[in-house]
């Protein structure tokens, strides 16, 4: 498995690649890879020739605290990748990516608004920047991302088409411990007694996906009751709940599937989670 830092020398390793006929499916991360990544990466392996697996922890969609203490080990992500047999792993410097001078921003402007991402634009700017760099420099022809990430997904998706990037979008099952709690690089900041609280996030979703596959259309009373049911949890604080259209993100758009989303603090960690139900006809 090659190791590439240098954007330019990436970029060629594809370039070569693709010469060759050979296709390439991308699996963006920001390393501290788990099960859930891994996911990606095989999903990545069945349907192309050649995997690509990048991990940079983006400063743009971070503010300054949690961007410092984001888990980080390169070496442990080098050898999850070999032992998934991901062919090359790209792993750039802040520096490489935002040299001196770096001023260009990408923002898909009414999706990132909706749901939390009124309060949080920054953020989704921030990952469709560095989304489409990535895109600009590694050139696959699939891109994996997890449905874990609901709101991030519909985003990416929406500036693939609309920035015409030659790449297909492939959603990907959100994988869950045992418990049902998704996984997620900051379980691993969780304390163990936060760890147990933290199961009553998928229990509440799924119970009030339930009532959504049952007929309720009643959204803001799903919400409510979402928000209720996971802070009987003393240790969880919810920062944001909502039930609205799956593909539009709207709560006053009744398709073919709805999305059942939060997002919540536990011992001040942020958890999300959803699921995205078919609503009943
Ligand atoms: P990160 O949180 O590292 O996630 C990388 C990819 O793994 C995302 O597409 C995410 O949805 C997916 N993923 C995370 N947990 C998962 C799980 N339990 N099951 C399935 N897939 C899961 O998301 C990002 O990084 C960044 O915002 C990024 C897109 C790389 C841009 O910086």
């Amino acid at each position: 498995m090659r190791v590439i830092k240098n954007p330019k020398e990436m970029t060629k390793a594809s370039r070569e690649t693709r010469a060759k006929g050979k296709t390439i499916g991308f699996v963006p991360t920001l390393g501290y890879l788990h099960d859930g990544h891994k996911a990606l990466i095989s999903a990545a392996k069945k349907e192309n020739d050649v995997v690509i697996v990048s991990r940079f922890v983006n400063p743009l969609q971070f503010r300054a605290k949690a961007f410092a203490v984001y888990p980080r080990d390169e070496k442990m992500d080098i050898a999850i990748c070999r032992d998934a047999g991901v062919d090359c792993l790209f792993s750039p410097s802040t520096e490489a990516m935002y040299p001196e001078g770096f001023d260009t921003s990408v923002e898909v402007e009414d999706l990132t608004g909706r749901l939390e991402g009124a309060r949080i634009r920054w953020h989704y700017r921030g990952v469709t920047t560095v989304v489409a760099k990535l895109f600009n420099i590694v050139q696959p022809d699939r891109a994996y991302f997890g449905k874990k990430d609901a709101h991030q997904l519909a985003i990416l998706k929406r500036m693939t088409d609309d920035l015409n990037f030659p790449i297909r979008i492939v959603s990907v099952a959100t994988r869950r411990a045992g418990d049902g709690l998704a996984l997620s690089s900051r379980n691993s900041m969780l304390t163990p007694e936060e760890r147990v609280a933290a199961v009553v996030i998928p229990r509440s979703v799924k119970a009030v996906a339930q009532m959504v596959k049952s007929g309720n259309r009643d959204r803001a009373g799903m919400s409510k009751t979402l928000r209720a049911m996971i802070e009987k949890e003393p240790n969880a604080k919810v920062d944001f709940a909502a039930v609205v259209d799956a593909e539009t993100l709207r709560d006053d758009v009744y398709g073919a599937s709805t999305l059942v989303y939060t997002a919540v603090f536990v011992g001040g960690k942020r958890l999300t989670d959803n699921m995205v139900v078919k609503s009943k006809t």
